[in-house]
């Protein structure tokens, strides 16, 4: 008998997909996917051999349980200078992931009956864990005629005495918006005023195109800096995303709970990947590899962004982050009664896969990660185009 606590839970459909994709490549099946989640780039060599010689020196035991020394004061040094907000090391926790750090938030800080701001479209994992600490979901609709932007004023009609935390995603996945300077500012100064706590989930930060800068909410003040927690991960900025090292940063009376939850939980991340992940921040190299990573994802969403507009009855919003395009393919979507099945016809007619935006909270569009080549993104698109034109119901 299973508990009521996991009676909605659902695989991660991103991940369900990935594996559906390679399961038809495995059969020699030719499918273009767009599904991934993860740049399609190697780990840099330099942070495997750190990994590789601490494994060596027999760095191969439990560590504490918020993280190894070096590697939270690694994390504090680089919160200052990039970010510009004061963490002392007791305040922030490494974690398995920046998945596992938002579930900690979460276990730590919601109770039965609290409500969730979740500007939507969403990351698919964020409703599950929210839901599995009996807190509810309060879905804040972001519009795609306003580049997927949260507004203040948005916001302020989803706010009741129940509020208890917030959760921004700039840049988000699925939809690649990169939130206003401005309007993250009213945003955070509304829940300071409202008593809301904010999780800032980061792991796009590195991933911000057209020049423009990334900001943290907790950088605005000192007041601010006491009700958010900062969340990232070293998955997607040094394409880690196995070796699950991420971090929350937060007052230390929270932090000192997460480290327990993680000690009662997992122990600890892994120590050896710690290591790696210590010389991911350390490593002068690690500039310019996310340099490489941010120019090609530029130039490949350049690419998809303006093949994709020229597809009848498509709009599509111009990404300004991560690396996600999150194309409205409404019309298509409805000819085939969901985007679920409009999903699943590309798989099987166009041999094209992208996640369909139900899983995200809109229905009718389809995320397509551009973690492939262009070449790959050029046919994958084409694929794409005459797929959908050759729906005879549109
Ligand atoms: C918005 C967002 N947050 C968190 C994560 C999870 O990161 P990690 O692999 O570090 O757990 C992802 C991964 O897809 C993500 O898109």
């Amino acid at each position: 008998m299973l508990s009521k606590r996991v009676s909605h839970i659902k695989p991660a459909p991103t991940l369900a997909l990935t594996a559906k994709v390679n399961q038809l490549k495995a059969q020699g099946i030719d499918i273009v996917g767009f599904g991934a989640g993860e740049p399609d780039f190697d780990t840099p060599d330099f942070i495997k051999d750190a990994c590789i010689r601490a494994l060596k020196e027999g760095k191969t035991k439990y560590a504490p349980s918020a993280g190894i020394p070096q590697l939270r004061e690694a994390l504090a040094d680089k919160l200052l200078r990039e970010n510009g907000v004061e963490y002392k090391p007791s305040e922030i926790v490494v974690t398995a992931g920046a998945k596992m750090a938002l579930f900690l938030v979460m276990l730590a800080i919601l109770e039965q009956g609290d409500e969730v701001l979740l500007p939507s479209p969403y990351w698919v994992t964020y409703p599950e864990q929210i839901l599995l600490t009996g807190a509810k979901v309060v879905e804040v609709p972001l519009k795609e005629e306003e580049g997927f932007i949260l507004t203040v004023e948005r916001l302020k009609e989803y706010i009741t005495p129940k509020t208890k935390m917030l959760i921004l995603n700039s840049p988000s996945n699925p939809t690649g918006s990169v939130f206003p300077e401005k309007d993250l500012k009213e945003i955070a100064q509304l829940c300071l005023e409202k008593n809301i706590l904010i999780v800032s989930d980061e792991c796009y930060e590195a991933f911000v195109y057209d020049g423009e800068t990334f900001v943290s909410p907790a950088s605005f003040s000192k007041e601010l800096r006491e009700i958010t927690f900062t969340v990232n991960a070293f998955s997607k900025t040094f394409s880690m995303t196995g070796w699950r090292v991420g971090y929350v940063a937060c007052p230390e009376r929270y932090a000192k709970v997460i480290a327990d939850l993680n000690s009662q939980s997992i122990s600890n991340t892994t120590t050896f990947a710690q290591f790696g992940a210590l010389e991911a921040l350390k490593n002068p190299s690690s500039k310019e590899f996310i340099e490489n990573m941010k120019r090609t994802f530029q130039a490949r969403r350049d690419m998809a962004y303006e093949l994709l507009r020229e597809i009848p009855h498509v709009s599509v919003v111009k990404p300004k982050g991560a690396f996600y395009i999150f194309p409205n393919l409404g019309e298509y979507s409805k000819a085939m009664g969901s985007d679920i099945a409009l999903a699943e016809y590309l798989i099987e007619k166009g041999r094209v896969a992208g996640v369909p935006g139900s899983a995200f909270g809109a229905e009718g569009y389809l995320r397509l990660s551009y973690c492939v080549s262009e070449e790959t993104i050029r046919e994958g698109i084409r694929r794409l185009r005459d797929a959908l034109l050759s729906l005879k119901a549109v």
